[in-house]
This record gives structure tokens, C-alpha cells and sequence, in this order.
């Protein structure tokens, strides 16, 4: 029989294949390849429709599907369009927000995390979901952070991991973006970034070099922004020779929508499928956009005429039809807004919630049917849509209010606005569509909620940001630290009337909080989608001991930063009018400024309580030297009477560096679950590499021989040991 009949779906081709010679894939697209025409070759290499490229019909190759993510699947949109196409069995399980993620530090909750966003990209037939994003949080005010992992590449791309194996575990590729250097909205269709090479492979490449080489990612998405003067998604220094040659990835280059802007530059740069092109990332392209891309007819012309190789062609064709092969596929079929992915949901969310404060004890909720008032905007307001291409329709969503009234369904649950933001959604698309006006007066509200809490057990306020454009949206930065809406105002006044108000900040960024020590308790509540409300609740209810841990610092003041000038950032026009921003900064982002400086966050990387708490014994090491690796053990014990799990961190110091080095970073770390009065041996485990810094002189990566320090503790600031030992 013939194996290879064209006519047999590929994927039943492949699974004969499979048990006859190794690595069927390749042979099978070394085949396709060979009968390709050159038609069908630059057809498969760019889009067909806002979020699909072609396959072969002819070879039956299927087409290739891709949607956004990261936080759940986008609905659907018409053919050319971006806005939804108004289906009505497009409605997602909406999963917390990748900040959130992250602040689990929980590497198997991200497995289960990309588990089950792919079981309901699966279902919806999508080969690829556009994420996880691992872009640095650079600047507080990047619109996009609450997409991304924080402020250390170690912990991003630790937590891209496991959400990449799970996603493709599924067959689901996905694109880990925005590769590389996009830590800001603004200008961010053409500004060039200025940073040296030391910083570039220290900070902002590890996260995607860990998401290559661990997760095997299938594909990358090229992102906005120019680097060395030249847009990332037709630059062949980060596309061909670091990613696909130092790193030796077999994936794809896809890029951002409407980031390619030259057939030469996207022909022979390094991109693989080109998509949005001719919009402006917004707007729709003219009808026959697709065969206007710069890898379409013109591309195709100048391979006729030899001003481009077809073996470059080909390595593109073969990287999209490796992309294709490996999410064809498998034979499951996915999931959709099961009560699996709820719970998926609900357990990620709570376990990604920060106690940042909790004077006297005062979480969690004590006592029997009292009298809860619950103030603020963000307690009944919708955040799964908002915030731009990571929008969602979600099927379900719990605001913090409902999970507060289910959670307490004995007591009296009041609710009083307090403030008015923007009472509707703005940065999102045709759908989700919501308005929370409230004909009062700011004054009247403040007066109504003082009235409220006056006789209350327990007044909890739901501030923070929200996915509105200038607060956490894509497209835009924000203009300031400081809770928006006159919240602190708001907050000042009630806490002078309650000095035990808890106060829970939804957001994805940091923010300024001045009123810290006015108020009893806070928790960092990040957007945690489909289940929040009932996530919060698990934790104001003690049903669910917090976690988290901060995935990037919250400075007092943005000015406490590394970021001093114009031109680090947002950045400035040079003589061409082109947009310039410069990393001065260098390798000193988040904590290793705040170390380095000694400046005093409000909470620190790594920072997180719990309703119990931790000792650390004493910590031994495997050796006095470093060989291929080092083990650190250390003793935890949970000293109080509930149940909880600590964030074991350990950080590297060089005592005696040649370069200037950072007082710390974060080279392994471990969640423990211990029951009341347990102890468990926590070994934390790293190897040489995690002594390097990068000699961009020499161009490699280089451990000084000498004395190290390993530092480990419960945040980045609250060291519990430390661990001498050679190089
Ligand atoms: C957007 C975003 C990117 C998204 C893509 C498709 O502009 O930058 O993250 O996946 O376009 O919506």
C-alpha cells in the first residue's frame, strides 16, 4: 500500500509512518516540499485571513488556525476582521492573568495551566494560541505587564515552562512574544531599543532562550518594536543568527500583526509567516491585502527572477509545515468551559493571590453572619474584556462581589460604590460590552460608603486598575503610578473612618500605595478571570491559605526606579524623527536596582505572606565547590496552625567579580506544602551556568572562579540563610 498517497490525511500518513522510520515528520516534509509548487510555497508563508495562513489543499496539508490567548481563547472573528464575528458557542473559560500565573510560582500549576487553555483551543480548532508573553516588566507603566511574568527572566521563563509543554501537550502550538525587547506600548510599532549586549542576553533573552531550549516552543511570535535600527521581525542578528543559530531552534518566526513592513528585510531576516499586514494592528487591511503581503507576490517575483534563494524559501515552508504537522496531530479532540477548567481556574487564581499585609491578624474573616460592606468599582466590574488582543467573551465570570456573597452567604453583604472610574470598557472589541454608570456624585459616593461602613465587621474595598486603555491595555502605557480615579483620596477617607479596611488591588502592574499603613489588610488580586470573585473569597474565607509571591517589585514611588530619564524611557525622537529609547539601566532592572541602590520597596520581588508561618532551619550544601552542580538543603517548618505553602527562593551573590554584578539573583526556587507543625527538607539545586554573567566582549558566557554566596529566603529581601561556597 502505498504510505505516502497525497490523498491520505497527513496526519494518517504520519502515524504509518511512525512505525516504520524515525522522524517520519521531516521525510514527510521533505516529500511535501518536492511537490510544492512555488504558488503553494509562498501561499503557506503568510496570512489568508486575520488569524489563518493556507495549507495545501492539494497535498492535503489543512489550513493553520491561530488565535490569542494567553489567557483563553479569543471569540471569533470575521474573516478580515478584528473585531468578533458575533458567534454564540465561542464564550471561553477565562484564566487569571499571566502575572498572576507567575505569582503562583507554582511550576505544576503552570503545567495545568496550559493543559487546560489548550483543551479549549484544541476544541476550537485552533493549531496555535498566540502566547505565553515573557516580555521583562521593565517600567510599571507598560499597558501589556499583566500579560506577561515580571521582572526576572529566571522566573519567567521557569513559569513559561511548564504552560508551553502543557499547551502543546495538546497539540496546540504555542508563540511565545513578544520577541524581543517590547517592555513598552508606547511608540512600540517602530521605536528602536538602545541596550547593550550584556543586558540583552542577561535579561531580556533568558525567558525565550528557556521557553526554546525547556519548553521546545513550536513557534515565536517577532514583536513591534526595531533593535540596531532594524524592526525585530526582519532582523536576522536576534531571528537567525541567536535564535535560530545560537539557540538552534527548529520553530517558526511568526509575526506580530502588522509588524513586517519589506520583502527583503522579512525574505532574508529570518521570519517564517507573516501576518496583519497593512493594518495598522487595528484596523482592516484592503480585500486583497493577502496577496499584497511583503511575502506574497513580491516575494514571489523575486524568487523568479533570482534576487532570492528558494532553498531560503524552503527553510520557511519547512519550519510553517513542522508547525502544521506537529498540531495536526493527536487525535483529542479538547474541552470547553467544563467544570474541569473552572476548577483549573479557580485553584490557579487563589494560589496566585498576594497577602501583602494583614495587621492583627485581621484575614482571614472571622465570626458568623455579620455585616460585610463591600466597596469599590473593580468589585463588580467585568475584566475578562478589556485590555486588547487578550480580550475575552467569557462564559462565566465571578466578580469579587458575587464570590463574597457565595462565599458568605450566612452574613449581610452590603455594597457600596465608593468611587466611579470609567463605568465602561474601552480597548476591546464588538462584544463584552457593559455600563456601570452611576448617576451619584463622587461626593455622594464617598458619604454613601462612609454611611455603610460605620457598623460594618468587615469593610473590604476592590480598587486598583482596570483593562481600559491607559491602565492595563495593550496598545498604550500608562501615564502614572498612582491608583487612577481619585482612589486614594477615597481610600484615605475611609480608612480614617476604618483603620481596619482591607483593601484588595486588582491590576497588572504595580502601583503606587501611599496609604499602606492607614489600612489593616492587602491583597494583591491580580485579574484572575472566569473565577475571580470566588478565588478572592477562598482566600478572605481562609478556605484558601495564600500563596503568592510578587513576580516584580512595587517601588514607594515610580521615581524610587531605574528608569530616571526621557530616554530610558518612554524614550525620544533623533534627528530622523524616529523613536529611540536607551536601556542605561543595563542588567539593573527590579530588584537588582533596588538591591543594588539599597532603595526600600513597598513590597519586594519574591514578597508574599500567608495566614501561617515559616521557619528555615539550618542550610547545608552538597559540596563547599561547585562541580556540574550544587544542592542546597534547608529545612521548612510550619509553625502555625493551618495549612500552607512557601515560596523557598534562592538567590546567587559572586563576592568578587570583575564586572559589576548584581547584589542578587534569583537562580532556583521551590514551592513547599507543609500541614501545621511539619517540616519538609526543601533542595534547591543549581549548576554553573547559574554563576555566569555574559562577557559581551568575548561573546560567551563566563563563571569567575571565587567565592559565591547562596542566599536563600522567603522574598528577595527576606533572607533566612545564606551558603558560602567556591567556584
Ligand atoms: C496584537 C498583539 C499580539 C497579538 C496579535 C494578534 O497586536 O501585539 O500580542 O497576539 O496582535 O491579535
Amino acid at each position: 500500500m502505498r504510505l505516502l498517497s497525497p490523498f491520505l490525511p497527513v496526519a494518517v500518513s504520519l502515524v504509518l509512518l511512525s512505525c516504520s522510520q524515525s522522524d517520519p515528520m521531516e521525510k514527510r516534509i521533505d516529500e511535501l516540499i518536492g511537490q510544492m509548487t512555488l504558488g503553494e510555497k509562498i501561499a503557506m508563508i503568510h496570512a489568508q485571513s486575520k488569524f489563518s495562513a493556507p495549507g495545501v489543499p492539494r497535498l492535503g496539508v489543512p489550513e493553520l488556525w491561530t488565535d490569542d490567548g494567553p489567557h483563553g481563547v479569543r471569540p471569533e472573528t470575521l474573516w478580515d476582521e478584528w473585531s468578533a464575528a458575533g458567534w454564540t458557542n465561542d464564550s471561553c473559560t477565562v484564566y487569571p492573568a499571566l502575572t498572576a500565573l507567575a505569582a503562583t510560582w507554582d511550576r505544576s500549576l503552570s503545567g495545568l495551566y496550559g493543559r487546560s487553555v489548550g483543551e479549549e483551543a484544541r476544541y476550537r480548532r485552533k493549531n496555535v494560541l498566540l502566547g505565553p508573553g515573557v516580555n521583562i516588566c521593565r517600567t510599571p507603566l507598560c499597558g501589556r505587564n499583566f500579560e506577561y511574568m515580571g521582572e526576572d527572566p529566571f522566573l519567567a521563563g521557569q513559569m513559561a515552562v511548564p504552560y508551553i509543554q502543557g499547551l502543546q501537550s495538546n497539540n496546540v502550538a504555542c508563540c511565545v512574544k513578544h520577541y524581543a525587547l517590547n517592555n513598552q506600548e508606547f511608540e512600540r510599532s517602530g521605536i528602536n531599543v538602545n541596550v547593550d549586549d550584556r543586558t540583552l542576553y542577561e535579561i531580556y533573552l533568558p525567558a525565550f532562550k528557556t521557553a526554546v531550549q525547556e519548553g521546545e516552543a513550536w513557534s515565536i511570535m517577532s514583536s513591534y518594536n526595531r533593535y540596531e535600527n532594524e524592526y525585530v521581525s526582519h532582523n536576522p542578528r536576534l531571528l537567525k543568527d541567536i535564535l535560530k543559530g545560537e539557540w538552534a531552534w527548529d520553530g517558526a518566526v511568526i509575526s506580530d500583526w502588522g509588524a513586517v513592513h519589506d520583502t527583503k528585510g522579512a525574505a532574508t531576516g529570518g521570519l517564517d509567516l507573516e501576518f496583519g499586514s497593512h493594518t495598522n494592528g487595528v484596523d482592516v487591511g484592503a480585500s486583497n491585502a493577502y496577496d499584497s503581503y511583503y511575502m506574497a507576490a513580491a516575494y514571489k517575483k523575486g524568487i523568479e527572477d533570482g534576487t532570492y534563494s528558494e532553498e531560503e524559501l524552503n527553510d520557511k515552508v519547512r519550519r510553517v509545515l513542522r508547525l502544521n504537522f506537529r498540531t495536526q496531530m493527536g487525535g483529542n479532540f479538547g474541552s470547553m468551559c467544563s467544570p474541569e477548567h473552572y476548577a483549573d481556574a479557580r485553584r490557579i487564581a487563589s494560589e496566585g493571590i498576594v497577602l501583602l499585609q494583614n495587621k492583627d491578624g485581621l484575614l482571614p474573616l472571622k465570626g458568623e453572619g455579620g455585616k460585610i460592606v463591600v466597596l469599590g468599582e473593580n468589585a463588580i466590574r467585568p475584566m475578562a474584556v478589556g485590555g486588547s488582543s487578550s480580550s475575552l467573551k467569557a462564559q462565566k465570570e465571578v466578580s469579587p462581589l458575587e464570590g463574597i456573597r457565595a462565599a458568605f452567604a450566612g452574613w449581610n453583604v452590603v455594597y457600596e460604590r465608593a468611587y466611579q472610574g470609567e463605568p465602561t470598557v474601552t480597548g476591546r472589541y464588538n462584544y463584552g460590552l457593559y455600563d456601570l454608570t452611576d448617576p451619584r456624585s463622587d461626593r455622594q459616593l464617598l458619604s454613601d460608603a462612609l454611611a455603610a461602613i460605620s457598623d460594618a465587621d468587615y469593610v473590604i474595598f476592590v480598587g486598583g486598575l482596570n483593562k481600559n486603555k491607559m491602565q492595563d491595555c495593550e496598545g498604550r502605557d500608562r501615564l502614572d503610578y498612582h491608583l487612577p480615579y481619585g482612589q486614594e483620596a477615597v481610600i484615605e477617607a475611609l480608612s480614617a473612618a476604618r483603620k481596619d479596611l482591607i483593601f484588595i488591588n486588582l491590576s497588572g502592574s504595580p502601583v503606587a500605595m501611599p496609604f499602606a499603613d492607614k489600612v489593616g489588610a492587602i491583597l494583591q488580586g491580580w485579574y484572575l478571570g472566569s473565577e475571580a470573585g470566588n478565588a478572592l473569597a477562598d482566600v478572605l474565607s481562609g478556605a484558601v491559605n495564600p500563596s503568592g509571591k510578587l513576580p516584580f517589585t512595587f517601588p514607594k514611588e515610580l521615581s524610587d526606579g531605574p528608569v530616571k530619564t526621557e530616554r530610558q524611557y518612554p524614550g525620544v525622537q533623533d534627528e530622523n524623527g524616529r523613536w529611540q529609547v536607551y536601556y542605561d539601566e543595563g542588567i539593573y532592572v527590579g530588584y537588582r536596582w533596588y538591591d543594588s541602590r539599597d532603595v526600600e520597596p513597598q513590597w519586594p520581588f519574591g514578597y508574599g505572606l500567608s495566614y501561617t508561618s515559616f521557619d528555615y532551619g539550618k542550610a547545608s550544601a552538597s559540596s563547599k565547590k561547585m562541580g556540574k552542580s550544587l544542592s542546597f538543603k534547608i529545612p521548612v517548618t510550619n509553625c502555625g496552625t493551618v495549612a500552607g505553602a512557601e515560596v523557598v527562593q534562592l538567590y546567587v551573590r559572586d563576592m568578587e567579580a570583575s564586572v559589576d554584578r548584581p547584589f542578587k539573583e534569583l537562580k532556583a526556587f521551590e514551592k513547599v506544602y507543609l500541614e501545621p507543625g511539619q517540616t519538609k527538607t526543601v533542595t534547591l539545586t543549581i549548576d554553573r551556568d547559574a554563576l555566569c554573567f555574559f562577557d559581551a566582549a568575548k561573546h560567551e558566557w563566563v563563571a569567575e572562579p571565587g567565592d559565591f554566596q547562596a542566599l536563600i529566603g522567603s522574598s528577595s529581601r527576606d533572607i533566612r540563610a545564606v551558603v558560602d561556597f567556591r567556584l
